[in-house]
């Protein structure tokens, strides 16, 4: 039998629990309506570690609401998902996924949803280097080494967080640091500039929240912000969001959510196929 061919290509990261699988589940849900439905959908859920990506895989394709839709192709739906090992915050990771990507599909990928992104207890340099270097970092190379990839009408949309809001315990001028900025460079400096603090205990007197998380989500939306314009400057027509998931506490908040699949509204979903 011939290899199915995809019209359209999808890839989320950190898919393989919380929200990411949810995008996933939602993306195969609404792509048949959605107006960007060209024919099959391949959607590759990405996951750090394989056995809990392939889990993932398992238990989309056990989806009751899947079934009920029929939107897998096991159904004779229009979407096939399918498991891909990524490590956001490993460049060599990346790479390797980069690389793949460009070799089964030569002509480019049409969404990217960078969702994958981790919380850690506690405030310390350790702390601060390990989120900025999946959540800020990690999200920063996914979308350089990957938006030339997305073909023309595409979608790239960065999961930020409420978090990232640039509140009362920013100083002014790092504020306008942040609003400011011209390019990602100006962006990487912050952070720079931030871990600086943090290794010699500076950041509340030069201005800094006490809080890892919200900067490296500070940080994503504005490099967001200084890639889709630059983008834009140069004609590209794929579409740039950066959002926050609208949705119920996760294992991501240390909560226990009853059922976040069903609970959660798809807002990364909903920026990427109706803008
Ligand atoms: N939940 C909320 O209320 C909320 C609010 C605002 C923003 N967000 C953002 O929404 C996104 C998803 O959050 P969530 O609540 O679904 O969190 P979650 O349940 O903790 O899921 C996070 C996902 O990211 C993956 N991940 C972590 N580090 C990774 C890495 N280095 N490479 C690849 N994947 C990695 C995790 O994989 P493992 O299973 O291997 O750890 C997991 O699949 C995050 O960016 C988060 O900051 C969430």
């Amino acid at each position: 039998m011939a290899p199915p061919s995809f019209s359209r290509v999808a890839v989320v990261t950190g898919a393989n629990k919380g929200i990411g699988l949810a995008i996933v589940r939602q993306l195969a849900l609404a792509y048949p309506s959605s107006s960007l439905n060209k024919g099959p959908l391949l959607i590759y859920l990405t996951a750090r570690d394989q056995s809990r990506g392939e889990a993932a895989v398992k238990d989309i394709h056990n989806d009751p609401q899947l079934a009920k839709a029929q939107a897998l192709d096991s159904y004779g739906g229009l979407s096939t998902v399918k498991f891909h090992k990524l490590d956001i915050a490993n460049p060599n990771s990346i790479d390797a996924f980069t690389a793949s990507m460009k070799e089964a599909h030569p002509d480019g990928i049409d969404f990217l949803i960078n969702n994958a992104g981790m919380a850690m207890n506690g405030f310390d340099l350790n702390v601060v280097k390990t989120t900025l270097g999946c959540n800020y970092y990690g999200t920063l190379a996914m979308t350089e080494k990957m938006l030339p990839q997305i073909r023309d009408g595409g979608r790239l949309v960065n999961v930020a967080s409420m978090n990232g809001h640039l509140g009362s315990n920013y100083s002014n001028s790092i504020k306008k640091r942040f609003l400011g900025a011209k390019n990602v460079e100006d962006v990487n400096k912050l952070m720079e500039d931030f871990t600086e603090a943090v290794a010699k205990n500076e950041y509340k007197s030069q201005g800094w929240p006490g809080a890892a998380y919200a900067v490296s989500k500070a940080g994503t939306i504005a490099f967001t912000k200084v890639i889709a314009r630059e983008q834009k400057m140069k004609g590209s027509n794929v579409l740039i969001n950066v959002c926050c998931p609208v949705s119920p506490p996760t294992a991501h908040k240390r909560n226990i959510c009853s059922d976040p699949l069903r609970d959660r509204r798809p807002p990364k979903v909903a920026l990427s196929f109706f803008p």
